[in-house]
């Protein structure tokens, strides 16, 4: 029996008595086994988020309703709001025109952002990328609105020429744009000014929304991201279990006040109805407020720079072992040309056809690097067989080959 099928046949509910620590004793035997091989996805596992949750985690932690209301059921609503002027601040978002929450994550920041947007603009056209998140198509879907694709280039960047083109077509239409912060294959990150350029051309007033899941605070943190009065931007999409690597999935998402609806107010639980979700998870905020008190802007920066310096020394590593790897200057993700199964499957690679990635999150450590590296070495002869030297006294045929 596969593991799967044996964890599932212990945990069948149907069946008594249920041995509950051996099912639980198997999850965390389970993911501590992979846990020095798994560097494909990108969530940071160099934060101790032990105080937290032994102290908060056995109670419910439920921030029902707008952040920023004082009534109703409080639980963390004090540190999600000290998490969302941090960030805030960080994006240099101005003091008068921010609002933003803790979300279940980078999905439902975009779903509320765009939900926002697109009520303001019902008619609006949503374009993306074709190397946008899944998630972004499914928002769209979930809106009932109309999106299109937008070409990428082969490194992940939008391609601004065909936004311009699209734009162009539909200029009776309303727009809104998603750029990506940090796409989730090569961790491209889309140039909001240029995007803002094409926009005004064709519709001053468009929206422009980031999807910044992974890179929205490294690169907040860089002073490159930024939601200042210039930059045009009204809205953002982080995910919290990434760059912080909480313990629980958790996002933040910040927009412009002035472009959002006031949510109607909600009698019985004294707050504003403004969330995509009622009950929010209170945990999630104490862990995000706890990452940022113990580090602070500076701890951040550091961890970032680390983690890219594992990117750019896991480039060359793979590359002096004749496997052309690669990545953007800012990024912790390295693409390579896919290795075999066996190598994908044990250090849980995350592929897209010939391409696959590692993410060097903060954490991750130069063995890990050097150990995958050795997997990949020795993979070499058997994908790529290296010419045998030729012998001192070229034969006729071995010179006509050259
Ligand atoms: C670019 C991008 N956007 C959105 C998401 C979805 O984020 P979440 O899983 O937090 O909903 C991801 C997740 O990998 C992502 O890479």
């Amino acid at each position: 029996m596969t593991h799967t099928l044996r964890l599932a046949a212990a945990a069948d509910l149907s069946r008594a008595p249920i041995d509950i620590t051996a099912v639980l004793d198997h999850l965390v035997r389970e993911a501590d086994a992979t846990a020095a091989t798994s560097i494909g996805f990108p969530g940071a596992v160099d934060l101790d988020h032990t105080e937290v949750m032994t102290r908060l985690g056995g109670r419910l932690w439920n921030n029902i309703g707008d952040p920023a209301d004082e009534g109703g059921i409080a639980h963390t609503r004090a540190l999600e709001r000290a998490v969302i002027t941090w960030t805030a601040d960080l994006l240099a978002m101005p003091a008068e025109d921010r609002w933003g929450y803790v979300t279940t994550g980078g999905t439902e920041g975009t779903l509320s952002a765009l939900h926002a947007a697109h009520r303001r603009k019902p008619t609006a056209r949503i374009y993306y990328s074709a190397a946008a998140h899944y998630s972004v198509a499914k928002v769209v879907r979930l809106l009932g609105a109309h999106g299109i694709l937008v070409h990428a280039r082969p490194d992940g960047e939008m391609d601004y020429a065909h936004l311009a083109e699209q734009l162009h077509r539909r200029r009776r239409f309303p727009a809104i744009v998603v750029a990506t912060a940090g796409t989730t294959m090569t961790e491209a990150v889309d140039d909001t000014s240029r995007i803002r350029a094409v926009l005004d051309e064709h519709h001053a007033g468009g929206h422009l929304h980031v999807d910044a899941a992974l890179s929205g605070i490294p690169l907040a943190l860089d002073g490159r991201l930024s939601l200042d009065d210039a930059s045009g931007i009204g809205s953002v999409a982080i995910s919290g279990h990434k760059f912080f690597g909480t313990p629980t999935p958790c996002g933040i998402v910040l927009i412009r006040d002035h472009l959002r609806a006031a949510g109607s107010r909600v009698a019985y639980t004294a707050t504003a109805d403004t969330t995509i979700t009622g009950s929010r998870c209170g945990l999630s905020a104490a862990l995000l407020w706890h990452a940022i008190a113990v580090h602070g802007r500076e701890g951040h920066r550091w961890r970032a720079s680390e983690a890219r310096r594992l990117a750019a020394y896991t480039v060359e590593r793979l590359n002096a072992v004749g496997w052309p790897a690669w990545r953007h200057p800012h990024a912790f993700t390295v693409v390579l040309p896919t290795p075999p199964e066996h190598v994908r499957r044990k250090w849980l690679l995350a592929t897209d056809g010939d391409t696959s990635h590692l993410i060097c999150m903060p954490g991750i450590t130069p063995g890990q690097v050097d150990a995958f590296v050795a997997d990949i070495a020795d993979t070499r002869p058997r994908i790529r067989p290296i010419p045998r030297p030729r012998p001192a006294t070229a034969s006729p045929a071995s010179s006509h080959a050259r």
